[in-house]
């Protein structure tokens, strides 16, 4: 038997006469999970498309179990045993559940689908992964933790050798993720080589064996993830020390309200929900997926109409309940499905991000070089890695495209931001810089509700976190030296006693 289930050498690969990956390298053993860590851009997703077929190499050479292969699809990879779970989702949003899973390898009976047995199947694996809706449901029903997991499903219904997850758990909590560490860890007894690609530091080295760093496009070093640490790990990929640590808020103005909800409830999704934030203030939404944090962001700003609830930016009541009068007031929501709602991907960086902000205000005339300087300051702010302010979005690394779609809305200067998962996908020293960001505008006198998955961030960030548990706020914290991520977890899972301080 081979050393290693998968070896990949000295892979190059240009875009438009740019090296994006230049000498590449990776080994992965049978049974180990190895983890592929480098900053947004630096060619993760480039690699392991190549890996399936998806991109051509230009030079170097790929071995399964030993044996150079050539895959001239990514349907002969995933006949080979090389399956890859895609950090943007590759699904067909009209067709059911059990019809994604089993696309392109139909049950046939007589020549014929047969839909039962697709049906019963996909229910087994869908079971296997803990993901609760009915096989039938349309995908496009999904919400975006629930498309992932179709994701997982349709990935382990193959004979899988080597298992590639590009950031499989950038959209699900922390209870979703330790089912998906469940089934990662019963491939592994299996054999299968497992690639796992994620900028949450933490579930890294919980599920990790070794861990390859990459930096722009090169390989850096492979390291055994038991012989080091967090920060010997960002110092390779970001050459520099990242704190997770409680920023204190000194800008915080307890005497003036910069939004206040009251009675909404919006169907059976949310139930009464009621609460105000300062000036100044970051306020976090915490819970699991389908909690209804996502749903409450789209009723306060209006997408959603809600009937008898009180929305008021400071002092000032929203009678319409619609997205434009929202923004007249001063109050943006950050979508968490950039590919849905976020960003129009064939259009330039500077579509995306300037275009919608001058029409809206039209206070400037559609100057093209305000345009690109406006885009080139956020592309600056930001460090979004583009090869200029006109390439289409679409060839922009998943963070990168993340970032994108935060300059669009921080060109608006509102009151009130509504971050939904701002760092999904994000490496951790431009995490850093996103935060310094939401700093800068507390600092300038907004205020901001963070919705997100991820713990460490709501616990570095957050003044206040209200937990939500199917669709009500069951309490709110306060994020002072007593609090841990062991009781928001637990407010989230069990729930507690319902609008205690509301
Ligand atoms: N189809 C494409 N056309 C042009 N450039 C591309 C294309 N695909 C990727 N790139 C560029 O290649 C570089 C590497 O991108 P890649 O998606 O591999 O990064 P990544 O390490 O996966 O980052 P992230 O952590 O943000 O997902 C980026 O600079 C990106 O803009
Ligand atoms: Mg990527």
């Amino acid at each position: 038997m081979n050393d290693y289930i998968l070896e990949m050498k000295n892979i190059s690969k240009s875009f438009f006469g740019i090296k994006v990956l230049e000498n590449a390298q990776l080994q992965v053993k049978p049974g180990e999970v190895h983890v592929l860590l480098g900053e947004n851009g630096a060619g993760k997703s480039t690699l392991i498309k190549i890996l399936s077929s998806a991109y051509k190499k230009e030079a170097g050479q790929i071995f399964v179990n030993g044996v150079e292969v050539d895959f001239k699809s990514p349907k002969e990879a995933i006949d080979n045993g090389v399956s890859v779970i895609y950090q943007e989702f590759n699904l067909n949003p009209h067709m059911a559940v059990y019809e994604n899973i089993y696309l392109g390898k139909e049950h046939l009976r007589k020549g014929l689908i047969n839909k039962k047995e697709s049906i019963i199947e996909s229910e087994k694996y869908m079971k296997l992964i803990g993901l609760n809706v009915s096989p039938t449901t349309l995908v496009s029903k999904l919400s975006v933790a629930e498309k992932q997991m179709v994701e997982i499903a349709k990935a382990i219904t193959t004979d899988v050798k080597v298992l590639v997850l590009d950031e499989p758990t950038a959209a699900i909590t922390d209870k979703e993720t330790e089912k998906l560490f469940d089934i990662i860890r019963s491939l592994k007894a299996k054999g299968v080589g497992i690639i796992y690609i994620s900028h949450r530091m933490s579930e890294l080295v919980e599920i990790g064996d070794r861990c390859t760093i990459m930096r722009d496009g090169a390989f850096v070093s492979t390291v055994e993830l038991k012989e080091t640490s967090v920060d010997e790990l960002t110092r390779l990929m970001v050459g520099r020390n990242v704190s997770f640590e409680k920023i204190e808020n000194k800008f915080i103005d307890k005497d003036q309200v910069a939004l206040r909800v009251e009675n909404l409830s919006f169907k059976k999704l949310l139930k009464n929900i009621n609460f105000e934030i300062n000036k100044g203030e970051i306020f976090g939404l915490a819970g699991l997926v389908g909690a209804g944090r996502t749903e409450l962001a789209k009723c306060i700003i209006g997408e959603y109409k809600t009937v008898g609830a009180t929305i008021k930016i400071r002092d000032h009541l929203l009678k319409g309940n619609s997205v434009p009068e929202t923004i007249k007031n001063k109050m943006v929501y950050l979508s968490e499905d950039r590919k849905d709602e976020g960003l129009i991907t064939i259009h330039s960086v500077k579509e995306n991000i300037a275009l919608p902000n001058l029409l809206k205000f039209k206070k400037i005339l559609l100057n093209d070089k305000k345009m690109i300087n406006t885009t080139k300051e956020y592309i600056n702010k930001l460090r979004i890695r583009t090869s200029s302010p006109l390439a289409e979005v679409k060839t922009l690394s998943g963070g990168n495209q993340q970032k994108v779609v935060i300059a669009k809305w921080l060109c608006l200067n509102a009151d009130v931001y509504i971050f939904d998962e701002p760092t999904r996908g994000i490496d951790v020293g431009a995490r850093d810089e996103i935060y310094a960001i939401m700093y800068e505008l507390i600092k300038n006198g907004a205020s901001i509700i963070m919705i997100s998955s991820d713990l460490v961030e709501v616990m570095k960030m957050c003044d206040r976190v209200a937990v939500m548990k199917e669709g009500q706020f069951v309490t709110i914290l306060e994020n002072d030296e007593h609090l841990t991520q062991e009781i928001i977890l637990t407010y989230a899972l069990h729930g507690g006693n319902k609008n205690e301080e509301c």
